[in-house]
């Protein structure tokens, strides 16, 4: 099984973190393609409970000899900084974390530039209900050929002399295009100190030292990472591709312009790592069995009343980055279909089955005929049967096997999900 792409087949937080901490119990090395910060993977397993942001799950499963944030993901080094402490103070070995120097590096200008554009935005439409976290404003950097690289660190001097350049400009720019809200904004460290009139260098310069002491040279961190991909494809080791997001906040496919910034897919799998398209024998697509979404923009089986309020509180559906309020949907299969042919997945895993324990009838999304949905309501299995204590496809309830067969819009399930627990994961042969 030489590469493989898990990716979130909905709106993110389908549960990619769990799967993909189950499959690296397999693999030797898990790449992030795309993404930064805004991503939010929680993880439970023996060695504790965490919530990734860059970092590839794969870090927190000894069994993944590396693990690499991809040319197509990016990083903000305070962010990075802080995962990697969170990782030490759990004893796990940071330093087979690489970061692929042509992946390009969020910078403070960024951050600022996306919550003064929310901010000024609040009382009117068209927010986008970003997590701030300046995404979308390094990739259009990226693409008007201007933004700064992880491998830019390396010539410290030159990335600094450059840095300071920039600022003054961004800065400059800002204040002309934000000017009223800057006054009363207080959304980070760059407004503060463009308010203060001081330089934001000094976190950056710790962040730096942090990196240097813990890799010795920052070459052992940064480095073209696709000749590492490509050697371990050569000698049969397996690689797993770990998405962030979800195929409809992708950006040419998803729901725009209420998308996040990048391609989240199966091509962008082998576009952000470098592993070539034809190594992606297998494409899994990560499917929570209810629909999530935060931030703005349509979600044709949004549920009302009851049904959000009980799956919000058994669930905890608050995003993971900004703790906001998550709405709910019942499963919509005229999205995923589209998700399951632009993407060639090979298998489906569901996740959060036991969730829906609770439910005697459970809605599922399906054309109206007109474009829109219509909600088809089918049998659940509970309250009276579980799914929670099921280890096999054989043991689950029937009607939780016709729920699973109709949501994966005939694509082979390869996983259920039961529980946060790895081992409360069906496999299905
Ligand atoms: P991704 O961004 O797709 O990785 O998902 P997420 O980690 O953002 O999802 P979320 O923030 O909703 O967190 C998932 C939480 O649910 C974590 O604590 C997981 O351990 C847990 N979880 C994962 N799968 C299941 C499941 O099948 N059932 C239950 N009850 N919890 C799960
Ligand atoms: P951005 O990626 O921060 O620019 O946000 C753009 C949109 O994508 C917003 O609606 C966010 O809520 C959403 N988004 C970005 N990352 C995630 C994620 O990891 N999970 C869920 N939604 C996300
Ligand atoms: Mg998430």
């Amino acid at each position: 099984m030489p590469a493989t792409a898990v990716i979130g087949g909905q709106w993110g937080d389908e549960g990619k973190g769990k799967i993909v901490d189950f499959m690296a119990q397999n693999a030797d090395i898990v790449v992030r393609y795309a993404g930064g910060g805004n991503a939010g993977h929680s993880v439970e397993n023996e060695n504790g409970k965490f919530a990734l942001r860059t970092i590839p799950c794969g870090m927190v499963n000894s069994h993944s000899r590396m693990n690499i944030v991809g040319r197509g993901t990016v990083p903000e080094l305070g962010i990075v900084v802080g995962e990697l402490q969170a990782l030490e103070e759990k004893g796990i070995d940071i330093t087979r974390l690489r970061i692929d120097a042509a992946a390009h590096l969020v910078m403070p200008w960024h951050s600022a530039k996306d919550r003064l554009e929310e901010e000024s935005k609040r009382k009117g439409n068209n927010s986008i209900g970003t997590t701030g976290n300046g995404i979308g404003p390094c990739y259009a950097d990226k693409i008007d050929r201007v933004g700064f690289r992880a491998g830019d660190l390396l010539d410290i001097n030159t990335f600094y002399e450059n840095f300071r350049q920039r600022f003054k400009q961004r800065v400059a720019y800002l204040k002309r295009n934000y000017r009223s809200h800057f006054k009363r904004c207080s959304c980070c460290d760059l407004c503060r100190d463009i308010i203060s009139g001081s330089v934001a260098v000094c976190q950056l310069h710790e962040n730096i030292a942090y990196l240097k002491r813990k890799f010795e040279s920052l070459d052992n961190l940064i480095c073209d990472t696709r000749p590492i991909l490509w050697e371990a494809l050569d000698k049969g080791q397996n690689i797993l591709l770990e998405g962030a997001q979800g195929f409809m906040l992708d950006i040419d496919h998803g729901t725009y312009p209420y998308v996040t910034s990048s391609c989240t897919g199966v091509a962008s799998a082998a576009q952000g790592s470098g592993v070539p398209v034809n190594e992606i024998k297998e494409r899994i697509g990560v499917f929570k069995s209810y629909t999530s979404r935060v931030g703005e923009g349509d979600m044709p089986t949004q549920m009302a009343g009851y049904p959000e309020r009980k799956i919000r509180e058994i669930a905890h559906e608050y995003g993971t980055v900004t703790g906001r309020p998550r709405r709910l949907g019942w499963f919509d299969t005229v999205f995923v279909k589209e998700v399951v042919r632009a993407n060639g997945l090979t298998g489906v895993a569901i996740t959060r089955l036991d969730i829906l324990d609770d439910f005697p009838l459970i809605g599922v999304g399906i054309d109206n005929g007109t474009g829109g949905r219509r909600i088809d309501w089918i049998p659940g299995w509970g309250p009276k049967e579980s799914v929670g204590p099921c280890r096999t496809w054989d043991s689950l309830p029937e009607a939780a096997k016709d729920y699973c067969n109709r949501i994966a819009c005939g694509v082979p399930i390869k996983y259920i999900s039961v529980g946060p627990g790895r081992e409360e994961t069906i496999v299905v042969s």
